[in-house]
């Protein structure tokens, strides 16, 4: 499996239009989509918006996205956090709505970032953060011996600006602090992939090894124990005990 193919079979898990009811849409938003990959998220918000933006860093998803793309959507090949909004004002009008699903996890310094969405988006517009938290680890059984060792490499993750698997947790906190008022919050999503209780489905276990797969960092940490790690993490996916833990968040503010 691809990267492509992978990010598209997870957006059967992902069930989009039930975060719409908390999100105060209306039919004359612009909005962009930070991190949109093969577009799904764009695709549903496009047919209850004037305009969707949607942006990511990785042209095989941006070249998938325009392959297919409706009157109402465009989609950027760019670094979310160098987007111009003055043109997307002149093109559309001004943007009164992001979404940002799993993306803004992937920044170091991700208040200066919502504090720069923040001064961008229209007076009275909202944004919409769903991210994870303890993303590895809380899929984990706590009493696995690799445990303490996951937590401690997720936070060494955080510590070099790579990646934070635990971003969902400090949404809402983030979010005020560059000046939003939150309205919504959910600290735990059902998601059959990223949190759930009971046994996974085989696709999700097909789904979760390709991301162990692609996961150099943890296979060097924890070096020939890797495989056997692998193992017992899916291993208590698939069991009946697996319990949800609040790795999926979601969050909704206004400026
Ligand atoms: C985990 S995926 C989530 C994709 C999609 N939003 C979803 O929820 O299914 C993260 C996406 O963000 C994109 N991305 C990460 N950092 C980015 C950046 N600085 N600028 C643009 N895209 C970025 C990646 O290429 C990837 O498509």
């Amino acid at each position: 499996m691809n990267l492509l193919q992978e990010y598209k079979k997870q957006q059967e898990w992902r069930e989009w239009e039930r975060f719409i009811e908390f999100i105060p849409l209306s039919a004359n938003d612009i909005i962009v989509d930070l991190g949109c990959s093969v577009g799904d998220a764009s695709r549903m918000f496009s047919h209850k918006v004037k305009h969707v933006v949607g942006v990511d860093i990785n042209s095989e998803f941006i070249a998938f996205c325009d392959s297919r793309k409706t009157t109402n959507e465009t989609f950027k090949l760019s670094d979310f956090q160098s987007l111009d909004y003055r043109e997307i004002q002149r093109y559309f009008g001004e943007v009164n709505g992001i979404w940002a699903s799993y993306s803004i996890s992937y920044l170091s310094d991700p208040i200066s970032y919502l504090t720069s969405l923040y001064s961008v988006l229209k007076e009275g517009g909202w944004i919409a953060l769903l991210d994870v938290s303890c993303f590895i680890s809380g899929n984990l059984a706590k009493g696995s011996e690799y445990y303490e060792r996951v937590v401690a490499f997720e936070q060494a993750s955080y510590r070099s600006g790579l990646y934070d698997f635990d971003f969902g947790a400090k949404m809402q906190g983030m979010l005020g602090q560059a000046g939003f008022n939150i309205v919504h919050v959910d600290s735990d999503v059902t998601d059959p992939e990223l949190n759930f209780s009971g046994a996974a489905s085989a696709d999700v276990i097909e789904g979760w090894s390709a991301r162990l797969g692609r996961m150099k960092k943890l296979r060097e940490l924890l070096g020939e124990e890797y495989t056997e790690f692998c193992n017992e993490f899916l291993a208590n996916l698939s069991a009946d005990t697996h319990d949800k833990r609040g790795n999926v968040r979601f969050v909704v503010a206004r400026k």
